[in-house]
């Protein structure tokens, strides 16, 4: 299986054994780390890179996922901060995500732009169901609390949203907000592997937080779960 480490999970520390790699695709090149857990290969891509170096829209989304499929891993576990379009979604709540909206713009969103082929991948459930199950499962197991369910609404970036928009995204029906999760859950599609994602809300959207938005805050919210999101990757993999 591969891991997507979102902002704030950064380094695959629950692995042994670790190789790093550069894993040449014909999207560009990939830092992957390869190790173990419980006997388990794994395959760990940070999303950023180490030290938060790649914003959200300049990120390969099409190597990243491509690196994984050369990899033969079948199954990816992505992580991701985001913002909560909803008050009972507070910052440290895991949210995972059954539906998305996009809202991006000029992104490589596709491995068919006609070279390969022309194909429509069905979306009804974007996230794998196996995959998302098996995240339910071990958050009871470890009684950590969770929202079962979340449709995210992914942004261009890499600024964050005005509360017009934020009120709108609401309306929609989106219930938190990031940068990330588009194309990726689709490209991972298109390559016909699982994809799910743990969200973890580390603000409310602009508007409806008191105050104004950081990316510090961010990564204060993210690394304050650090532990809990290593124990729920520790189970996921080991069981
Ligand atoms: N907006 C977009 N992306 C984010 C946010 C946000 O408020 N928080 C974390 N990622």
């Amino acid at each position: 299986m591969a891991i997507i480490g979102g902002t704030g999970v950064y380094d695959p520390e629950l692995l042994s054994d670790i190789e790093q790699i550069l894993l040449n695709t014909k999207y560009g090149c990939v830092a992957v780390t390869i190790g173990s857990y419980e006997g388990k290969k794994v395959a760990f891509i940070s999303r950023h890179g180490k030290g938060h170096t790649t914003p959200p829209h300049k990120i390969n989304y099409r190597a990243n996922i491509e690196a994984i499929y050369k990899l033969q891993a079948k199954k990816i576990y992505a992580t991701a901060a985001v913002g909560s379009l909803r008050k009972e979604l507070k910052p440290g709540d895991l949210v995972i995500l059954d539906q998305f909206i996009d809202f991006t713009k000029k992104r490589k969103y596709t491995f068919f732009d006609g070279e390969e082929g022309v194909a429509h991948v069905d979306l009804t459930d974007p996230y794998c169901l196996e995959l998302r199950d098996k995240i339910i499962s071990q958050c009871n197991k470890l009684k950590i609390p969770y929202h079962a369910t979340g449709t995210y609404i992914c942004t261009e970036g890499p600024r964050f949203e005005t509360p017009a928009e934020i009120a709108l995204f609401a309306n929609w029906g989106a219930d938190v907000v990031g940068m990330t999760n588009v194309p990726e859950v689709i490209l991972a599609r298109e390559k016909e592997l699982c994809y799910a994602t743990i969200a973890t809300v580390t603000n409310y959207g602009a508007g409806i937080s008191e105050t104004l938005l950081t990316h510090k805050e961010v990564s204060e919210v993210m690394s304050n779960n650090n532990k809990l999101l290593r124990d729920l990757l520790k189970a996921i993999i080991g069981n």
